[in-house]
């Protein structure tokens, strides 16, 4: 899968303008329990930028918070989640968008410029109508074009990614889970928006269905040059598609960098730990697991999030807080002993 997807050129992506600012986000999950409050911290203190026509990975354990994380971005927050601090900004070439500052701005740039395909995505096809009508009703306002010309967009837009026009006629349980996930992307970018939000969109498929979906969404992203963002559990997908790379651990950035850089020399040992557990070819070596669990977000621990299941952990992990610096390979890091731990 690793050089099945040719990535974009350094320099382009070096040269783009930022699309996206997050500064200092933090979302907590709130719960009032007959007046004792009660709070996850989802996420916690994140910063981060991403750029015109680069695919961005999120990647990391379940429970760390990238569902949250981009939920956030996305405007598409719900109680019991508050964002309780910190700003986010979009860039689409006009004027800036913050998205807390500006909900009724936000509102207009989802879907025109923004498209966001949650986790368990498969599931805005509803089932008793045929998939035309989630064309009509997700995208058919935003695309000023009349019933005709918006039809012959969309059999278009579903050409280049190889799914027969007939699919528009039929319903959802009459079609693969390939095909529905395809559908998805296709829903989610027949407006050509700027920016693509995709949550584990390959998660539930087998690998040959998964490697078609991320084909799908590379294509769309070097047509369109667009800004992804691209979340996934699976290293090996952030391997074969994303450009750069954020590692998350508890609500918090452990490492972010180039997707390669991080594959070649991971600075943090929790990253090291991720990569040091997918399976390589001609290695019969017993892979070691990482002790412990991640944290109950409710009360992480101090210091270092990471400190507890920590290999080379020294006194300082559980009492400061490592903030994110700059790498040795051109990233950043947050670690008091970055590029100590080596991968077995
Ligand atoms: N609606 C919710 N109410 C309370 N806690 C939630 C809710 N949704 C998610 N969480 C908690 O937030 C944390 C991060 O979850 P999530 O963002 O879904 O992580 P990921 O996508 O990395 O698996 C988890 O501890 C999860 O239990
Ligand atoms: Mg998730």
């Amino acid at each position: 899968m690793q050089n099945l997807l040719r990535k974009a050129p350094l320099t382009l992506v070096e040269k783009s303008r930022d699309t996206l600012t997050i500064d200092g986000l933090k979302c907590y999950y709130v719960n009032d329990y007959f007046g004792v409050r009660r709070e996850i911290r989802a996420v916690d203190d994140i910063s981060l930028t991403v750029r015109k026509n680069e695919i961005y990975g999120i990647a990391g354990e379940s429970s760390s918070g990238k569902t949250s994380l981009i939920k956030t971005l996305a405007g598409a927050i719900r109680p019991p989640m508050r964002v309780v601090g910190g700003t986010v900004n979009f860039n689409f070439g006009g004027e800036p968008i913050d998205v807390y500052g500006e909900p009724q701005k936000m509102r207009a740039a989802r879907w025109r410029h923004l498209s966001y395909i949650m986790q368990g995505s498969m599931n805005v096809l509803n089932p008793v109508r045929r998939v035309k009508h989630a064309f009509n009703d997700f995208a058919f306002r935003h695309m000023n074009l009349d019933p005709v010309a918006f039809r012959q967009r969309v059999e278009a837009h579903l050409a280049r990614l190889h799914l027969d026009p007939r699919v528009l006629e039929a319903f959802p349980h009459q079609l693969s889970g390939g095909m529905r996930q395809r559908l998805t992307i296709a829903l989610a970018t027949v407006c050509e928006p700027e920016f693509i939000i995709a949550d584990e969109p390959t998660t539930a498929l087998d690998v040959i269905v998964q490697q078609d979906v991320l084909a799908t969404i590379k294509d769309v992203q070097t047509r369109m040059h667009s800004s992804v963002i691209f979340v996934t559990h699976d290293m090996s997908v952030h391997a074969a598609i994303t450009d750069r790379l954020a590692i998350m651990y508890a609500g918090r950035l452990a490492e972010e960098g180039l997707t390669q850089a991080i594959f070649d020399n991971p600075q943090h040992p929790y990253t090291a730990h991720l990569i040091g557990s997918l399976p390589r070819i001609g290695d019969t070596r017993t892979r070691r697991s990482l002790q412990g669990k991640p944290p109950a977000l409710s009360d992480p621990p101090s210091g270092c999030r990471f400190h507890p299941r920590c290999p080379i952990a020294v006194d300082r992990c559980s009492k400061e807080v490592p903030v994110m610096q700059p790498s040795a390979t051109g990233g950043r890091v947050a670690c008091f002993r970055a590029g100590e731990y080596k991968i077995q």
